[in-house]
């Protein structure tokens, strides 16, 4: 099928070079001119795992292609997926303007029916806005748009992954006929009729993954409620965590045992310096938001995003117990990425570390494998090593931000001996406390002696 993809950000990119693989044809658009020029030329803006080789082979295959002209995008998809921006307003609300302009310029440009796609992350009720406007601003033509809702459920570092081996495939629809043009959209993945670049065309067998057809004001709903959910259940293991700490118990013993039930399971279980990106906190703030707005008072989302924000105090509170005093300390901040395999670092636990740190007085020296290059705009103050033994040399404390597994690797024998004061504290529990002391270190980690 001849697709179109709007905003090529992570979502819009992963999406159309995923939907590109699968054998549809794709042409993706942006308002960035030079993330357009960048593409033309083979390069890939992002650091997404699996998708430089993607882009590659699609593009090879001619099945996908680049352009800054919105109007040829628009024009030659039947189905134009949006994958623009939804950032949060400072009330906590998302900011649907780029929706709007998107809906704007598909009204003005398509001369042909239309499936409008929304993959952007909106609150619920979009489409039903999304729909209204499209009709409004193409009051002149008598082009039709269907619109439905896609949400993806891309985790960055893995959404190629995600992309071809979903849980599930969500399409909110007005009507049956979008819903058959989805299913057929994404037949190759339901059927698993491609060749799996990830699994180099063997994937293992595996659950297949559910088509579910929804009103669009539920799958609309679906996304801010399960990513909800997830940033809920880091909390609470992180409260888990606090009360091992006071207790005396281990925190991954408790959460391990909670995981093997089934209703419960382990994942997102995990305590330390809590949950950032450019989705959970966002989405929290703006499902909050959107609860409110209709008299539903959604309390336990609140105390999910408080006990996130003292996540970062909690570590203060550790870093001044071992350091004392923090001014003038030198300091090996390990991660800055808001998680591993990714290059983002918006809303990172690991900035707001580093702020406070700078703010405190220590000199900050920094590494992470791609995050650095985006750090170093925000905090020029910051001394950066692309090796963690070198941002390590003459530190009074190593903190632990980011779960990359370089870090995990790292040979601590090592890595104290280059150390002024063997002393690691730990905000991803990405080591064992004994171990760590049997080495000779001062450990400090979430939840556990
Ligand atoms: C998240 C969701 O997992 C995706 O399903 C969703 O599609 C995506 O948001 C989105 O809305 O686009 P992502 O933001 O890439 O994906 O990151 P996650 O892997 O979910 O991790 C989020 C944060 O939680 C990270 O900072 C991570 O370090 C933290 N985390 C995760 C924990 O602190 N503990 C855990 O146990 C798991």
């Amino acid at each position: 099928m001849r697709l179109s993809v709007i905003g090529c950000g992570y979502v819009g990119l992963v999406t159309g070079a995923c939907l590109a693989e699968a054998g549809h044809e794709v042409v993706c658009t942006d308002i960035d001119g030079e993330r357009i020029a960048k593409l033309n030329a083979g390069g890939v803006p992002i650091y997404e795992h699996h998708l430089d080789q993607i882009l590659a082979s699609a593009h090879k295959a001619g099945k996908i292609s680049y352009t800054a002209d919105a109007g040829q995008a628009i024009r030659s998809g039947d189905a134009i997926f949006i994958c623009v921006g939804t950032p949060p307003k400072d009330s906590g609300e998302a900011d649907l303007s780029a929706i709007d302009n998107v809906a704007r310029q598909i009204a003005a440009e398509a001369k042909s029916p239309k499936l409008v796609v929304e993959k952007s992350t909106v609150p619920a009720r979009t489409g039903l806005e999304l729909s209204r406007a499209l009709a409004a601003y193409s009051k002149k033509s008598d082009v039709k748009f269907r619109v439905a809702s896609n949400p993806e459920f891309l985790r960055e570092g893995t959404a190629v992954a995600d992309f071809f081996h979903p849980d599930r495939i969500v399409v909110g629809v007005e009507d049956p006929s979008s819903a058959a043009e989805l299913r057929e959209i994404y037949r190759p993945i339901l059927e698993r009729s491609f060749r799996c670049p990830v699994h180099n065309g063997t994937c293992p067998p595996g659950r297949k993954a559910e088509f579910l057809v929804t009103t669009i004001n539920s799958a609309e709903l679906i996304k801010h409620a399960s990513n909800s959910f997830l940033a809920l259940k880091i909390s609470y293991a992180n409260v888990i965590a606090d009360l091992c700490e006071k207790i005396g118990a281990n925190v991954e013993e408790v959460t391990h045992a909670m995981g093997l039930d089934a209703r419960i399971g382990g994942q997102f279980l995990k305590a330390g310096l809590g949950y950032g990106g450019f989705c959970f906190p966002k989405d929290v703030q703006a499902f909050i938001h959107l609860s409110a707005s209709v008299g539903v008072d959604f309390d336990i989302l609140k105390a999910t995003e408080r006990v996130n924000k003292q996540r970062i105090d909690r570590f203060f509170e550790k870093i001044r117990q071992a350091l004392w005093v923090v001014k003038g300390k030198r300091v090996a901040v390990l991660g800055l990425a808001f998680k591993a395999n990714t290059d983002d670092i918006r809303f990172a636990p690991a900035l707001e570390v580093v702020k406070r740190l700078l703010e405190e007085g220590a000199v900050v020296h920094a590494t992470d494998p791609e995050g650095m290059p985006r750090t170093k705009a925000l905090f020029p103050q910051v001394h950066y090593h692309e090796d963690a033994y070198q941002a390590l040399q003459d530190a009074d404390a190593a903190l632990v931000c980011t779960e990359w597994d370089v870090f995990r690797k790292l040979d601590w024998d090592r890595a104290g001996k280059l150390m002024a004061r063997k002393l690691v504290i730990d905000g991803r529990n990405l080591y064992m406390p004994q171990g760590m002391r049997e080495k000779g270190f001062e450990y400090y980690s979430f939840g556990r002696d």
